[in-house]
């Protein structure tokens, strides 16, 4: 019998990472679950082996050398991988001046080393079979800077920088890689970090996580650009961003973002 295909998803416990993980499934993919919450992932896992999949729980805390190291031997012993899906991330409030630098240096960890991390012991299976694919959830953030989003802003720009440097290496290698960027998505990610902008931004901002992860399968599966914006208004928001002057930008962004 054929063996099926094998994803890594971080953040498989919530949100993105949970659609995911149910999308890869219904593709026919066994899955390796990563997030800190244990109980969550174990109900995500029996709720796919219904459909099939084999979906083993991986509780580690990315943003720890034990975690990361647990996450990487889960991948030598599969010997195989054939996608990752860098999504684990976390927003925070407020002016970096006021917020607690435990928090910061966190958020550096688990968006910039985990991701390099993952990725690099992610490439050792994949290299060898000269097929297979890395998305890293990235944001519409990456093309901005804004006040109360300054680490957040600045880490997703490397995360989406990585990836396509890492497309240049990896395009040769038969490895598809891609830098998926989501404006607002309905998720828990504005609830955790105890944000406003659910009530606030206007509807029309808003992607549902299923169109977000529909977006970048169809993107990666045909071979598509390096970088996937889902959603119209966004398309049109980084075609912007990336062209207006700055003082533009930052009105613009001023107003987006606005935190009391
Ligand atoms: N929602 C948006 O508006 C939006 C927009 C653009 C980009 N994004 C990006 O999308 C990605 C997914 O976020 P989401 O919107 O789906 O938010 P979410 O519902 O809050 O999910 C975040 C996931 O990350 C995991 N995670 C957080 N810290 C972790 C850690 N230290 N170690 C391991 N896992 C950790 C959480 O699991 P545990 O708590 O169980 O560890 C959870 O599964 C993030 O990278 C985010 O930056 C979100």
């Amino acid at each position: 019998m054929p063996t099926r295909p094998l994803a890594l998803v971080t953040g498989a416990s919530s949100g993105i990472g949970t659609v995911f993980a149910r999308a890869l499934a219904a593709r026919g993919y066994d899955l390796l679950l990563v997030a800190r919450d244990g109980a969550r992932l174990r109900v995500l896992a029996a709720e796919l082996a219904t459909t099939g999949a084999s979906a083993t729980p991986v509780v580690a805390d990315l943003t720890t050398d034990a975690g990361l190291a647990v996450t990487e031997e889960a991948i030598t012993r599969a010997g195989r991988l054939d996608l990752l899906v860098n999504n684990a991330g976390f927003g925070t409030k407020g002016q970096l001046v006021d917020s607690p630098l435990q928090l910061q240096d966190q958020m550096l960890r688990l968006h910039v080393i985990a991701v390099n991390r993952i990725t690099c012991a992610a490439l050792q299976p994949m290299k060898p079979a000269r097929r297979g694919g890395i998305i890293t959830v990235s944001s519409v953030a990456s093309f901005i800077n804004s006040t109360g989003n300054v680490n957040y802003c600045a880490t997703k720009a490397y995360q989406r920088s990585f990836s396509e440097g890492l497309a240049l290496e990896c395009g040769p290698l038969g490895i598809r890689v891609q830098a998926l960027c989501p404006g607002f998505t309905h998720t828990e990610f504005h609830q955790r970090m105890a944000d406003d902008q659910q009530g606030r931004a206007p509807e029309w901002m808003w992607l549902s996580a299923d169109d977000v992860v529909q977006s970048s399968l169809r993107q990666l599966e045909a071979g598509g650009a390096t970088i996937c914006i889902p959603g119209a208004q966004y398309k049109v928001a980084v075609f912007l961003a990336r062209h207006l002057p700055l003082w533009v930008k930052g009105l613009m962004t001023r107003n987006v973002y606005k935190r009391d």
